[in-house]
């Protein structure tokens, strides 16, 4: 029998004050609202999710580094701001083999302060979303479903 698929999504600092954090760029959903949307759409597709939030840099590496021996098939990330600042994380995900992973923003990282431009994830990801508020995550996990059912259509 094939195993279930196991996806990660993983958020960085201060995303686990969603909900009341800058509601006017960030939106009203909490984390855990998201999460639990993100279980419903996991179970239609027939993926197992597990999910991380942290605001020290150094336990995102430690997990980052648990992927491959955890059987990860592809992770959701969002940095918050470690996207413009982290090297060590890059590097942390740069130790996994073809790694297979979306970088989301809820807001548009683009229209805003000059600094938030620059990410050091987007180069290494298969994609990046931003802009798209808390739909960003569900976007994100479908287009990786795909990737890993070998399926998704250029
Ligand atoms: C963010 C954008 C980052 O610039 C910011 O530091 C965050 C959240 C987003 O989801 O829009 O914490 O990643």
């Amino acid at each position: 029998m094939n195993e279930i698929p196991l996806i990660w999504v993983i958020n960085g600092p201060n995303l686990n004050k969603l909900g009341s954090r800058e509601v006017q760029i960030y939106g009203n959903k909490t984390l855990t609202e998201i999460n639990q949307d993100l279980s419903k759409i996991a179970e239609t597709h027939s993926v197992k999710l597990d999910f991380f939030q942290s605001n020290h840099e150094g336990e995102l590496v430690d997990l980052i580094h648990k992927a491959s021996s955890s059987k990860v098939s592809g992770f959701i990330f969002n940095p918050g701001a470690f996207s413009h600042t982290s090297i060590a994380l890059r590097d942390a995900i740069s130790t996994i083999k073809n790694p297979m992973f979306i970088e989301v923003h809820l807001s548009n990282i683009y229209s805003r302060e000059k600094f938030r431009h620059f990410s050091y994830f987007s180069d290494i990801a298969l994609g990046v979303i931003c802009g798209f508020g808390y739909r960003g995550y569900f976007y994100g996990l479908k287009y990786l479903i795909e990737c890993i059912n070998g399926s998704k259509k250029t």
